[in-house]
C-alpha cells in the first residue's frame, strides 16, 4: 500500500496575543501549526461554552472532529476552538449574533492558511485545485465541524464520493472497474496539488508501478514483474512513454468496453 498520509510533527510558533500562549502548555497532539487566529478588532475571547448557547447544533458535535484537538483549556473561558477559525466572539455574542462581527471562513482559505501555512504552498503548485482563484474552497472537500477527510484510508469511500461529485466522468460505474480506482483517487492524485500534471503523485509509470510490482496482473500483456525484469514486450512499449499514454491503458478510471483498461 502506499503511504496516504503525509504529516510531519512540526514545532509550532504561537501568534502575538498573550491568551494564546496559554494554551502551548496544554497542547500536545497538534503538528505543523503556526496558531494567529483571526483578528476582530475590539473584540475579546469568550470560550466555546458561550458559542454553545446559540449554536448547539455546531458544538454538540464538535467533540468528534479533527478541530477539537485545537480546543484547549483556559482556566477562566474554557475551550476556545471555536474562536481560533471565527476570531475572538465577545462582540457578536454581546449583539445576539449577526456576520460582520464574526470570521466566516468560508469566503476564503485565508484562515485555514493561518495554521495549515504549507497548504498555501500545495494549492500555488502549477497543478493544483484552483483555491486561490477562489473556485473551490476548503470546504468543499473538508466538513471543518466534523469528522474529517484527513483520517485517511479508513474514509477512502467518502474521498471517492466527495471528488466524483465534481468528476463525474471518472465516477462509473463500469463495466470494467479498475482496482486502482477502488483504493481511492488519492492512490494517484495528490488532492491539493502537485508538481505533475493532472495532480498525479508521479509523473511516470512509477504511479502504476506503486501497486503492480506488488499486484502482477496475470493477463499477460500488463504485467508487471515482465516490466521489471525487461523479458517482455513493454520494455519497448515503456520507453515510448507512461502506461497510459500512447495508445496502451487510456482508461485508467474504469472502462466500458476494455477489459484491459485500454479506452
Ligand atoms: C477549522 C476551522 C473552524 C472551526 C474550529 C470552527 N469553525 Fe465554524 N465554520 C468554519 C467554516 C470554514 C465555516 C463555513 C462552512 C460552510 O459554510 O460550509 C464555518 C461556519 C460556521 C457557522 C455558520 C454556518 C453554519 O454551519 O451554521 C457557524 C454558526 C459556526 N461555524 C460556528 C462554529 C462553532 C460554534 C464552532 C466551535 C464549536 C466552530 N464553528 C468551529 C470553520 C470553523
Ligand atoms: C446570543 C446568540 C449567539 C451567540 C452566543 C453566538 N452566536 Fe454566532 N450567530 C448567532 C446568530 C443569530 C447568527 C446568524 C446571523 C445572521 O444570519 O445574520 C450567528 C451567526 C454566526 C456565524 C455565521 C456568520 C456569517 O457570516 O454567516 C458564525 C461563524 C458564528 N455565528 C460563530 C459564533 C461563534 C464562534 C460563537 C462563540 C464565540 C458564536 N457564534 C456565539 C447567534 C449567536
Ligand atoms: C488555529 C489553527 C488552525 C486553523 C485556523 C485551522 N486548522 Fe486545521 N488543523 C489544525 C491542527 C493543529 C490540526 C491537527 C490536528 C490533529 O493532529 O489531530 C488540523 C487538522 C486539520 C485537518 C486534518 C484532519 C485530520 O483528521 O487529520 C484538516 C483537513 C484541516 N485541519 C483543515 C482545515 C481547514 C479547511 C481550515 C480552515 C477552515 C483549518 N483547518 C483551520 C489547526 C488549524
Ligand atoms: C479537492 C478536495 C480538497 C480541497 C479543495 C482541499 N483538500 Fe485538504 N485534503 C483532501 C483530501 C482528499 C485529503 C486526504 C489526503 C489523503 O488521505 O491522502 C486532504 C488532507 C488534508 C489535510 C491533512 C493531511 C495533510 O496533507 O496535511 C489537511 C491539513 C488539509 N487537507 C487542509 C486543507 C486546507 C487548509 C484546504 C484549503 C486551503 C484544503 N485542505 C483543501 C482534499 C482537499
Ligand atoms: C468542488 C468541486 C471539486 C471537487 C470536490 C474536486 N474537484 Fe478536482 N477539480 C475541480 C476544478 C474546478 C478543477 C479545475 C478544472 C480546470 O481547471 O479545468 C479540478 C481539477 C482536477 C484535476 C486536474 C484536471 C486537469 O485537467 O488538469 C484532477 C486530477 C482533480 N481535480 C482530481 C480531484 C480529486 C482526486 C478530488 C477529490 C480528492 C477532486 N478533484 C475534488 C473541482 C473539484
Ligand atoms: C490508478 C491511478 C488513478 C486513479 C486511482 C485515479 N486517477 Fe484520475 N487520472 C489518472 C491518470 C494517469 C490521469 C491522466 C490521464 C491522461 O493524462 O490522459 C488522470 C486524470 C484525471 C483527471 C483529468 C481528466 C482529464 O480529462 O484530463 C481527473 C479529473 C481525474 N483523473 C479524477 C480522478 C478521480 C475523481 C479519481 C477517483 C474516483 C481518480 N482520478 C482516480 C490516474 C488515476
Ligand atoms: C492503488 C493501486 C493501483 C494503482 C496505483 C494502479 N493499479 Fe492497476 N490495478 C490495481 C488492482 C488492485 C487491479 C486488479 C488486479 C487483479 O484483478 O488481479 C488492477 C488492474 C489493472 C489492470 C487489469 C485490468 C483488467 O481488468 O484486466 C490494468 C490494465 C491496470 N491495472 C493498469 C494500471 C495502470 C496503467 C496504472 C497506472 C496509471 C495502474 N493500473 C495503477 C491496482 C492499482
Amino acid at each position: 500500500m502506499i503511504s496516504r498520509l503525509r504529516r510531519s510533527r512540526n514545532t509550532i510558533i504561537f501568534g502575538g496575543i498573550a491568551l494564546w500562549g496559554l494554551f502551548l502548555i496544554g497542547c500536545v497532539s497538534v503538528n505543523r501549526a503556526v496558531l494567529a487566529p483571526p483578528n476582530i478588532p475590539g473584540a475579546t475571547f469568550v470560550g466555546d461554552k458561550d458559542c454553545a448557547l446559540c449554536h448547539d447544533d455546531v458544538t454538540d458535535h464538535f467533540g468528534s472532529a479533527s478541530h477539537a484537538h485545537l480546543a484547549l483549556s483556559d482556566p477562566k473561558l474554557g475551550t476556545t476552538g471555536c474562536e481560533s477559525c471565527h476570531g475572538p466572539g465577545s462582540i457578536h455574542s454581546k449583539d445576539g449574533g449577526g456576520k460582520h462581527n464574526i470570521v466566516n471562513p468560508k469566503e476564503s482559505p485565508a484562515a485555514c492558511f493561518a495554521c495549515h501555512t504549507d497548504k498555501r504552498a500545495e494549492f500555488s503548485l502549477p497543478n493544483s485545485h484552483p483555491v486561490m482563484a477562489g473556485k473551490v474552497g476548503c470546504v468543499d472537500c473538508h466538513d471543518v465541524h466534523g469528522d474529517d477527510l484527513g483520517h485517511g484510508p479508513a474514509k477512502l469511500t467518502q474521498i471517492n464520493e466527495t471528488c466524483t461529485s465534481c468528476h463525474t466522468a471518472q465516477k462509473g460505474p463500469f463495466v470494467y472497474e479498475h482496482g486502482g480506482t477502488k483504493e481511492g483517487c488519492v492512490s494517484c492524485h495528490s488532492p491539493h496539488g502537485s508538481i505533475n500534471q493532472k495532480m498525479l503523485v508521479a509523473r511516470d509509470s512509477n504511479l502504476c508501478l506503486q501497486c503492480h510490482l506488488e499486484t502482477p496482473i496475470n493477463h499477460g500483456n500488463i504485467n508487471a514483474n515482465a516490466i521489471g525484469n525487461q523479458s517482455n514486450a513493454h520494455t519497448n512499449r515503456t520507453r515510448q512513454g507512461t502506461c497510459w499514454s500512447a495508445g496502451c491503458h487510456e482508461a485508467v478510471h474504469g472502462s466500458n468496453s476494455n477489459y484491459h483498461l485500454r479506452r
